[in-house]
């Protein structure tokens, strides 16, 4: 059994994930080729928003959004404790200091009334300014933007949606990656909606984010007139080499129809089954708020304490069965923030997460037999 399983996947797209490659190869416009401005056209309608730009990957996607807000030293940017770790290491690599947040132990997503105390505390200090929240959708679920989006006008914050994981979430009909003032996605191939390498997109509604957005991603180049073709040696800023390959571009393209009206439904199934199954046992289930729609990217559970977890992942793996850690440490215990202020954060939600989280096989091509096999192996084990 796949933890994920991109080989099934591109068993059933094959002809049309062929044909991209090929029709990529055929016009050699490997870099910003067509397909590259199809994808951003089909992804901004899809999201709602009016600019989707492409950038190499979800941690450039965040980064390219810090700069064109130049976020920098002396600035304050909330981010979640239970995260992956581009969330805080994109500001903090901006000089801004990073305030680590406690998240909700049944969304797993930033805790918006212990925002609210964060954003105070600091402001109390005075030592730094409050400018941006980064509010990841994390395993698939949109964090509660409707109360962060009212936190962030009442403090005058900056909104960005790290929806890496979120890709397809939506919030009654709104969708991921069109909550924040910038939202960002990863195309990692594991992510619910993955290319065949590294990639990313910023999506925004604001027309002069954008329009730096695209000079950042291409060394700062000219972008007053986007027709000039010497305007990438016409540089303004200081930027980066930020691109989506056009071969990715085709082949989330030649994707994109099986994760809108298939995938995204077949997850949920899976969700559903997994649900259902584990329903009444010693596993707290992940939640789904109403009005809320979860793309899926890890179902996870949380064990109780008495449970030895790597004892328990062994179990699983010597059934066939792949368990995963997602996270195995709080973003404010990470030695890269060691002797900074987001050491001092206090998350004690997050610190028992990271002890009691295990992530079970999660893709849509699961099968209920498949699905059944786990949940039977995971109350065998708690019968021990
Ligand atoms: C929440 C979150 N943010 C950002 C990223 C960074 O994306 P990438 O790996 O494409 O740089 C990831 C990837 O795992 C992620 O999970």
């Amino acid at each position: 059994m796949q933890f994920r399983d991109l080989k099934k996947q591109y068993e059933l797209l094959k002809d049309d994930i062929d044909k991209a490659i090929a029709d990529v190869c055929e016009s050699s416009q490997f870099i910003n080729g067509a397909k590259v401005k199809e994808l951003e056209k089909t992804l901004a309608d899809y999201v709602g928003v009016k600019h989707c730009i492409t950038c190499a990957n979800g941690t450039d996607a965040i980064t390219l959004a810090m700069k064109a807000w130049n976020i920098g030293a002396g600035d304050a940017v909330f981010v979640p404790d239970f995260t992956f770790f581009s969330s805080g290491e994109c500001p903090a690599c901006e000089g801004a200091a990073v305030i680590y947040v406690d998240v909700d132990e049944n969304t797993f997503n930033i805790d918006p009334q212990k925002l609210d105390e964060a954003i105070n505390r600091v402001l109390s200090s005075g030592k730094y300014r409050p400018r941006a929240v980064v509010a990841v959708d994390l395993f698939g679920l949109p964090a509660d933007f409707p109360k962060i989006r009212k936190i962030c006008d009442e403090y005058n914050l900056l909104l960005l949606e790290d929806g890496a994981q979120g890709f397809g979430g939506s919030i009654n009909d709104k969708k991921a990656c069109s909550f924040g003032d910038i939202s960002t996605t990863s195309f990692f191939p594991a992510k619910p909606f993955g290319c065949y390498g590294d990639g990313g997109a910023v999506f925004t509604d604001n027309d002069e984010w954008a329009n730096i957005i695209r000079s950042i991603c291409v060394h700062g180049k000219d972008t007053s007139n986007p027709d000039d073709p010497n305007a990438k040696y016409n540089n303004i800023r200081l930027g980066m080499n930020s691109r989506l390959d056009t071969l990715q571009a085709g082949i989330l393209l030649a994707k994109f129809d099986a994760f809108k009206n298939k995938e995204l439904d077949a997850v949920n199934k899976v969700a559903s089954r997994y649900n259902e199954k584990l329903k009444g046992t010693i596993f707290k289930l992940p939640e789904v708020p109403d009005e809320f729609y979860s793309s899926w990217a890890q179902y996870t559970i949380q064990l109780p304490e008495s449970i030895n977890r790597k004892e328990l992942q062994t179990f699983l793996k010597s059934s066939g069965i792949p368990a995963m850690i997602y996270y195995i440490k709080p973003m404010h215990l990470q030695g890269a923030f060691k002797g900074t202020v987001s050491e001092k954060s206090e998350c004690p939600v997050t610190v028992r997460l990271c002890n009691t989280v295990l992530s079970l096989p999660m893709h849509p091509y699961l099968n209920d037999d498949e699905i059944d096999i786990v949940c039977t192996e995971l109350n065998n084990y708690s019968a021990k």
